[in-house]
């Protein structure tokens, strides 16, 4: 309702790029997480990195924790100029219609994060962002944010104490494949909803990098963690296009320049983030974390691989082969190091 009001209210004025009574012109960024999280942090690096290289011309107004939008909605403001730009997560895509970006919900298909970035900087990112021009978004860059790990306020060690667990899971279908096959009922909810979602037993457990698990205070709901980093979680920053494009060139291209050192910065301080937060868990003595053994993670492997293949078709046997040759790659130049 929120957005179709604002639909009309945008339609009416006919315009997406809007300067404010000082002049400037305005990027409204809204996400859905906690300032101090890796994506939260950049949203401030790049805004204080924005307004200095475009001499003020540029004001960035940053909404966190959902404020103004929830998961689904975001994108819906994005794509109707409500809002100038956006991080959600690489999982949030598929229900706009550009299912290829599932192929970075695959269980354990990134060995570590130089394939990761490899990826995202290379052919397979410029393909993705390509989709998404029809949708009258454009992508900007690949943010980090990190490995998932599982909770529940049971343990979760073996494939079997998955049965019959309802899990939060991101609008993914390659998410709802996996946790179906490690028997778990998955279940769709906005980030925003998922801590009263675990304490009213709406859901029972969850999977996120460590940094969104703690700062959203789920450490309070969930008594069990296992660091399973079974798949991952990062951003597509993006814009939307009209706007984007309709920017004078000099701004344009200062604000691409401060992209590009916030995205440097970003992916330096996620697994810290992620480090301090697990720090932080441990020190709340309110979640018992599990460290898998070689062969706890072998069996979880075992379950969740058959969901590289039953996505092939949707997300594309080329684009799921050039994460693999690239692992290789990566691999082959660590073995010669
Ligand atoms: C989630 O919904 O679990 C995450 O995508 C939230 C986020 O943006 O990190």
């Amino acid at each position: 309702m929120k957005i179709r009001t604002a639909m009309m209210f945008i339609l009416a004025l006919g315009v997406s790029t809007l300067a404010n009574a000082a002049g400037e012109i305005v990027i409204k960024f809204s996400h859905v997480v906690a300032p101090d999280t890796p994506k939260g942090r950049a949203a401030e690096k790049f805004k204080q990195l924005a307004e200095e290289k475009t001499k003020g011309k540029v004001k960035v107004e940053i909404y966190p924790n959902s404020q103004l939008y929830k998961d689904r909605e975001e994108i819906e403001a994005l794509q109707i100029g409500a809002v100038q730009m956006l991080a959600p997560s690489l999982s949030k895509f598929g229900p706009m219609g550009a299912r290829e970006f599932e192929v970075f919900d695959l269980p354990y298909i990134f060995p570590n994060k130089e394939t990761l970035y490899r990826v995202m900087d290379g052919d397979v990112g410029k393909k993705l962002f390509a989709k998404l021009e029809s949708k009258g978004v454009m992508g900007l860059t690949f943010w980090d944010n990190g490995f998932k790990q599982m909770s529940a306020n049971r343990p979760l060690i073996n494939v079997a104490d998955f049965k019959g667990l309802k899990m939060r899971i991101q609008s993914s279908k390659v998410l709802d494949a996996t946790m179906k096959a490690l028997g778990a009922n998955p279940q769709v909810m906005a980030f925003s909803e998922v801590y009263t979602g675990l304490q009213q037993g709406v859901v029972d457990g969850t999977e996120n990098p460590v940094s969104n698990f703690y700062t959203q205070k789920m450490n309070e709901v969930q008594k069990y963690m296992t660091i399973s980093q079974h798949n991952y979680l990062g951003y597509a920053v993006v814009v939307n296009k009209k706007f984007w494009e309709g920017l004078p060139v000099d701004v344009r291209t200062a604000l691409e320049s401060a992209m590009k050192e916030t995205t440097a910065f970003e992916r330096d301080i996620a697994q810290q983030e992620n480090d301090e937060a697990l720090a932080k868990v441990k020190a709340a003595k309110t979640t018992d974390i599990h460290y898998q053994s070689p062969k706890e993670r072998l069996d979880w492997y075992k379950a969740l691989l058959p969901v590289h293949k039953e996505f092939e078709d949707v997300i594309g046997k080329d684009i799921i082969q050039a994460v693999y040759s690239t692992a290789s790659q990566v691999e082959k130049e660590l073995v010669k190091k």
